[in-house]
C-alpha cells in the first residue's frame, strides 16, 4: 500500500476512480462535500434530500457526477455532527476502505481526515486513515487451496486531501500509520494461522526473518538446553507436556545513527508476549467447545513481533527489546500436574493448582529475565484470563500496572489510537489469595478477580522495574462468522513508544 497526500485546491478536478466525501446527518455536508456540491451545481444536496441519511458505517455512490472528474464520488455518512469525533472518522475511513477493497478499485483519495474534530491532530486523523486501509486490505488465504480464496485486494494507493499548509504533518501522520497496519497485519496472520504451523519454532523463524530484512532488529532463539541452563523452571514445566519444542525469542531493537554517549543512552523498554501457541488446558483440560480458539492463546507474542517490526520501520530513537516465552500447553505423561511444585528462575517456588493458568508460568520466567536490561519498562502482553473477557468484554484491553505514570501513559496511548484500554485495581488485598501451603505461591487465586489474582502473581516477579500488564484475552481476536485476530493491541502499543522516543 502506497499513501501520499493531496493538496490541490479544486477538489472537482481530482482525477480518481473514488473519491471520498464526508456527509453527516441531517443534511449537513463536510467543507469538501460542500465544493463539490457547489461544483456540480447542488447534485449532491439533491441526493441527500431523499437518498441517503447519512447515518454511520453507511456510504453511497454516486457516478458521473457534473463537473467533477473523479469517476465515482463516494458519500460517506459520520453520523450526528455534534457526535463526530475521533472514532467516528475512523469508522468512515473503514467504510470508504472496505467500500474500495469490495469494488476492487486500485487507488481513491480520501477528504475524511481533512474534517476537524474534537481536539484530534492532523498527525493523529492521517495516522488513522492509514491504519485503517492498511488494516481494510488483510485477508487470510495462507491455508485456502488456491481456487477457492478471494483474489487479494487491488486497492495499492491511497491519497489523502488535505490543506496544502499542512502537507508534513500529514505525511508524518501517514507513515505512523502504515507502519502500526504492517505491524497488526503481521500481528494478525500469526494469530490467524493454524497452531499446527504456527508453533514455537515458526514463532522464532519469524523473529530471525524480521531480522533479516530490517538491519536494526537482533534476533536470538534460545532452545530447550538454553532455557534449562537459565534455570526457567516454571516455563519449563509447561512446555514439557509437549512433544513440539519450546522456543525462548529476544528479538531487539537497536536505533541507528551517531551513538549517543553512555550515559545519555535512556534506558531499553521490554515487551514480553505470551506466547502458548496453543492452550489445551494441561491435564486440567478444557471443555472440547471453541478450543480451536486456543490458537490465539499467542497472540500477545504476535503483538510483540508486531510492534517491533512497526518500530523498525518508523527507525523508533530508542530501544525496544521483545521477549516471548512460546510453548503448547497440552496434556501428556510428562504435563504439569495439579499439586506439583516448580522452581522459576527467580528462586521461587510454585505450586501448581491448576495447569490451565499456564499464561503467568511462563510469563514469570520471562520477567525474570528481564531484570538484565535494566529496563525503563516493562510491558507483558497476554491472552491471560477468561475472567478478563468477563470483566471486560471485547471492548477494553485489561490495564494492570503498579506505576501511575506508565498506567495513564499507556491508557493515553490507547486513546490516541482508538485502541484502548480500562485500568483495573491491583491492591496488595487481593495478593492473600495465591497463598500456598506447600510454595512461595499457588498459580491460581480462586474463582473472585480472576483476571486481578493473575495479574498479582506476574507482580511478584517485577518489583526490579517499572512494569505494566495487559490482557488482551478479549480483545486480541473475534470469535463467531468472521473469526480472526484483530491486530491489538499494537497501535497502542507503538503510540506508546512512539511517546517514549521523543
Ligand atoms: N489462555 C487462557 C485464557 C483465555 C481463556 C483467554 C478464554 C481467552 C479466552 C488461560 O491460559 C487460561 O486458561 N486461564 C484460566 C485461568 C484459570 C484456570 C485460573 C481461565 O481464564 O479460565
Ligand atoms: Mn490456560
Ligand atoms: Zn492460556
Amino acid at each position: 500500500m502506497e499513501f501520499s497526500t493531496q493538496t490541490t485546491a479544486s477538489l472537482h478536478q481530482i482525477k480518481t476512480a473514488a473519491l471520498a466525501v464526508g456527509v453527516f446527518a441531517d443534511g449537513i455536508l463536510s467543507p469538501s462535500a460542500d465544493t463539490l456540491d457547489r461544483a456540480s451545481n447542488g447534485a449532491l444536496r439533491d441526493v441527500l434530500k431523499t437518498e441517503f441519511k447519512a447515518k454511520a458505517n453507511t456510504h453511497l455512490v454516486l457516478r458521473n457526477l457534473p463537473g467533477v472528474s473523479a469517476t465515482r464520488i463516494i458519500l460517506v455518512g459520520l453520523g450526528k455532527q455534534d457526535r463526530y469525533n475521533a472514532a467516528a472518522h475512523i469508522a468512515g475511513e473503514l467504510t470508504f476502505a472496505n467500500y474500495c477493497v469490495k469494488a476492487s478499485v486500485p487507488e481513491a483519495v480520501s477528504t475524511l481526515a481533512s474534517i476537524e474534530c474534537g481536539n484530534s491532530t492532523l498527525r493523529a486523523r492521517t495516522r488513522a486513515t492509514a491504519m485503517v486501509t492498511g488494516r481494510a486490505t488483510y485477508q487470510y488465504n495462507a491455508t485456502l487451496s488456491k481456487v477457492d480464496h478471494e483474489p487479494a485486494p487491488k486497492l495499492k494507493k491511497i491519497s489523502v486531501w488535505i490543506n496544502r499548509t499542512q502537507a508534513t504533518e500529514a505525511q508524518i501522520g501517514l507513515r505512523e500509520g502504515q507502519a502500526i497496519a504492517n505491524g497488526m497485519n503481521l500481528t494478525r496472520l500469526l494469530g490467524d494461522l493454524p497452531p499446527n504451523i504456527c508453533t514455537p519454532t515458526y514463532l522464532g523463524n519469524t523473529a530471525k526473518k524480521l531480522a533479516k530484512e530490517f538491519k536494526t532488529l537482533k534476533a536470538e532463539v534460545l532452545g530447550t538446553k538454553e532455557i534449562e541452563a537459565l534455570k526457567m523452571g516454571s516455563f519449563l514445566s509447561v512446555a514439557r507436556g509437549s512433544y513440539e519444542p519450546p522456543a525462548f525469542i529476544v528479538l531487539r531493537y537497536t536505533p541507528t545513527g551517531a551513538k549517543p554517549a553512555a550515559k545519555n543512552r535512556k534506558a531499553p523498554i521490554v515487551l514480553v508476549g505470551k506466547g502458548i501457541t496453543f492452550d489445551a488446558g494441561g491435564i486440567s483440560i478444557k471443555p472440547a467447545a471453541h478450543m480451536d480458539e486456543m490458537k490465539y492463546d499467542m497472540c500477545g507474542a504476535a503483538s510483540v513481533l508486531g510492534t517491533l517490526r512497526a518500530v523498525a520501520e518508523l527507525e523508533l530513537g530508542r530501544e525496544v527489546i521483545g521477549l516471548i516465552p512460546s510453548c503448547e500447553n497440552l496434556p501428556s505423561g510428562r504435563a504439569n500436574k495439579p499439586g506439583d511444585v516448580v522452581t522459576s528462575m527467580s528462586g521461587k517456588t510454585i505450586e501448581i493448582l491448576n495447569t490451565d493458568a499456564e499464561g503467568r508460568l511462563v510469563l514469570c520466567d520471562a520477567l525474570t529475565y528481564a531484570e538484565r536490561f535494566k529496563p525503563a519498562a516493562v510491558i507483558d502482553i497476554a491472552t491471560l484470563t477468561g475472567a478478563c473477557v468477563v470483566a471486560l468484554g471485547h471492548i477494553n484491553t485489561g490495564l494492570f500496572s503498579t506505576n501511575d505514570a506508565l498506567a495513564e501513559s499507556l491508557l493515553q496511548a490507547g486513546r490516541e489510537t482508538q485502541d484502548t484500554a480500562w485500568r483495573m485495581p491491583l491492591d496488595e488485598a487481593y495478593q492473600e489469595q495465591l497463598r500456598s501451603n506447600f510454595a512461595d505461591m499457588a498459580n491460581i487465586g480462586g474463582p473472585p478477580a480472576g483476571s486481578i489474582t493473575a495479574a498479582c502473581f506476574l507482580s511478584r516477579f517485577t518489583r526490579a522495574y517499572p512494569w505494566a500488564h495487559l490482557d488482551i484475552a478479549g480483545t486480541a481476536w473475534r470469535s463467531g462468522n468472521d473469526k480472526g485476530a484483530s491486530g491489538r493491541p499494537v497501535p497502542l502499543l507503538v503510540q506508546y513508544l512512539l511517546s517514549q522516543a521523543s
